[in-house]
């Protein structure tokens, strides 16, 4: 027996109590996963909205300021970029090899959620993302595909040459705050 409000409570009422605390419970779980599912939609829209950003900003670049491979490279112009907007504390993003032939090591994938995403994009997919947690933080760690969007590349890429069009030879690997 359970005293309620000073009323005995019977075995019946103890469960519908049980049955109400229960639903509310869920109700409260499913609230908040629908409030996470959101947050990480939004990381996602973030993602998407950088990706366009840089992406189209380089091929911009590409077209009107390269020349030649003695050109200041687009890649090289934006690695400068990236720090900027990680010191600022915005996002972190790097630019990533597919090949196994990158120009710069550093920008090999690193082992974890890089070479599992590099693979992935490898075998047809255009954007891969994780949900990673940091103590009491969360982040979407996010990787988008970048083929060989012109034939000026290959002018500082031969090894692009050969490869199929619109086969991934890179990516961009995001660190995007998750914030409920
Ligand atoms: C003027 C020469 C030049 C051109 C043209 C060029 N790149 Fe690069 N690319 C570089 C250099 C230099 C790096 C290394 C930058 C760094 O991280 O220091 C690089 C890095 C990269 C990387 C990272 C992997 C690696 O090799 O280090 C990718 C992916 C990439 N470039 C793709 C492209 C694409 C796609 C194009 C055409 C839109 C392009 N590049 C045009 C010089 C060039």
């Amino acid at each position: 027996m359970l005293q309620v409000s000073g009323k005995w409570c019977s075995a019946a009422c103890v469960l519908t109590l049980c049955a109400v605390g229960v639903a509310s419970y869920s109700a409260a779980s499913e609230k908040a996963t629908a409030t996470a599912d959101a947050a990480t939609e939004r990381a996602r829209r973030e993602v998407r909205m950088l990706d366009d950003l840089y992406k189209t900003s380089i091929v911009l670049i590409t077209t009107h300021y390269v020349d030649d491979d003695k050109s200041l490279a687009a890649g090289s112009a934006f690695q400068a970029l990236f720090q900027a907007m990680k010191d600022k504390g915005w996002h972190e993003v790097r630019l990533l090899d597919a090949t196994g032939h990158p120009y710069n090591e550093k920008n090999k994938p690193a082992e974890g959620f890089e070479k599992r995403a590099i693979q992935q994009l490898l075998e047809g997919k255009t954007f891969v993302d994780e949900v990673v947690r940091e103590g009491d933080k969360k982040f979407l760690l996010a990787a988008t595909a970048i083929p060989v969007v012109m034939d000026k590349c290959i002018v500082c890429h031969e090894n692009y040459r050969d490869v199929k069009k619109g086969k991934a030879i890179g990516a961009l690997g995001y660190k995007v705050p998750i914030l409920d």
